[in-house]
């Protein structure tokens, strides 16, 4: 009795549907359930079988899309690599993808596979070229422009920087090292051993003591002189040796070189890039 009393009171609507009402009864709670039974287990079907499609879809689609990245290797490479910065997913890289990312990191990419990046590198206007190859140059002895360049087009960047050129952040390096470069060298000289013009400015130079010493650069002593001079001539609008560049420009011909150090303008320009008139020449005193 007990049991009972307990299902009918959790249930009433049940015992009355099957007991005391006739099925056309117009009770709204009455006619409510008996389709809600009728159709529960065929929403049910429906639903489970559009799931199964989904998944069915969506695996189809890693694995014939994203899952191999033999079908497209190098999209799918530079399009981890972008934004490899924000989140590293190493998981998504196959062995394939990783020797790849190995070997670009190794070595300068050949033109074929830059040929084949998605993401554009960047491009240097004459200034930022000029920078870029003398910051190349000053930083290591052993730095040589190669052979292939064609000293009168655009030189490759990533031939001279040394940062990933394709990168997000590639700009902001860029203005650094066009930055550094000078800050580090605001007297640069690119001259021959063996030329006379080259040796009177090498002791204009000289006579002014400067700290930090002019950087000098004897083209004529290095392997790449036949590339590098011609290249030097496009990006400084010249032609002839020695090139003085005080804080990153040109200052002019040999003459007027001469004629700026006579009337005190080019120390005026050298203090300006930063170099020290007689810097040297106080430091030698105290030595001494
Ligand atoms: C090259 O670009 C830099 C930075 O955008 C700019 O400051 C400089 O004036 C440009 N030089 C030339 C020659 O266009």
């Amino acid at each position: 009795m007990a049991h009972r009393r307990t299902f009918s009171a959790r249930f009433p609507d049940m015992r009355n549907v099957s007991l005391d009402d006739p099925p056309l009864t117009p009770i709204p709670n009455i006619t409510e359930l008996p389709m809600l039974s009728s159709r529960k287990p065929r929403a049910y079907w429906i639903r489970t079988t559009f799931l199964a499609l989904f998944v069915l879809v969506a695996v189809s689609v890693y694995v014939l899309l994203v899952s191999p990245p033999a079908l497209r290797p190098i999209a799918f490479l530079d399009v981890d690599h972008s934004r490899a910065d924000e989140a590293a997913r190493p998981s998504r890289w196959t062995p394939e993808a990783l020797r790849l990312a190995a070997l670009k990191h190794r070595r300068p990419l050949t033109s074929t596979t830059l040929a084949n990046n998605a993401r554009p590198q960047i491009s240097l206007n004459q200034t930022q070229e000029l920078a870029a190859v003398s910051s190349f140059i000053a930083s290591l002895p052993q730095n040589m422009i190669p052979s292939t360049v064609d000293p009168s087009q655009p030189i490759d960047p990533q031939l001279v920087l040394d940062f990933d050129t394709r990168g997000p952040r590639a700009e902001q390096e860029l203005q650094a090292v066009v930055h550094d470069v000078w800050a580090r060298n605001p007297v640069m000289l690119y001259s021959k051993v063996h030329s006379p013009i080259s040796r009177e400015i090498k002791q204009v130079l000289a006579d002014l003591y400067l700290r930090p010493a002019p950087t000098i650069v004897d083209v004529d002593q290095r392997p790449d002189e036949n590339v590098l001079v011609p290249l030097l001539y496009r990006l400084t609008s010249t032609n002839e040796l020695p090139i003085l560049l005080v804080g990153g420009r040109t200052v002019g011909s040999p003459r007027e070189i001469r004629y700026l150090a006579a009337k005190g303008e080019l120390q005026r320009l050298i203090t300006d890039a930063g170099g020290v008139i007689d810097g040297a020449r106080k430091k030698k005193a105290k030595k001494l």
